[in-house]
């Protein structure tokens, strides 16, 4: 493994991070109406954890001899909250792709995998959580009626 690959891999998914904190801070801001009341808390939560794994990763950065960088990507955001909800999901599937190529990366070097597998698990579990948020509930309730009945 080379230093360097893992280090500039690791400052793309740093990027990724502040790009979180930033996105589901403005959703979490901007968020109105009846729902404001469940998910302005929900997305500052999510905030805090893209924060969480921002501070983590550049931590590492150091560590392995790197320079962190400071910049992110451009944010989505909207009003519509089935648009937030899915810009969520896409954002937490990349970063579930980002960590499993660092990990490809990171063969060999046994406590770093360790700390991307235990990152990688909050994000499948927000993927799980915006895969779940974004199905329609009526058709649930539709198929577990139809299964009792059937
Ligand atoms: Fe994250």
């Amino acid at each position: 493994m080379s230093n360097q690959a893992i280090i500039d891999h690791l400052n793309e998914i740093l990027k990724h991070e502040w790009t979180g904190v930033a996105q589901y801070s403005q959703a979490s801001f901007i968020i109105e109406g009846p729902w404001r009341e469940v998910y302005a808390e929900k997305f500052e939560d999510d905030a805090k954890e893209s924060f969480k794994h921002a501070n983590l990763i550049g931590n590492k950065i150091v560590a392995l001899g790197g320079v962190p960088v400071a910049q992110r990507n451009e944010i989505k955001q909207s009003k519509d909250l089935t648009e937030v909800l899915q810009n969520s999901l896409a954002f937490e599937s990349k970063a579930v792709e980002m960590y499993s190529q660092a990990l490809e990366l990171a063969e060999g070097n046994r406590p770093l995998v360790v700390f991307l597998e235990d990152i990688l698990l909050d994000e499948q579990e927000g993927v799980e959580e915006y895969t779940k948020l974004l199905r329609n509930s009526q058709a649930v309730v539709q198929a577990s009626t139809a299964r009792k009945s059937g």
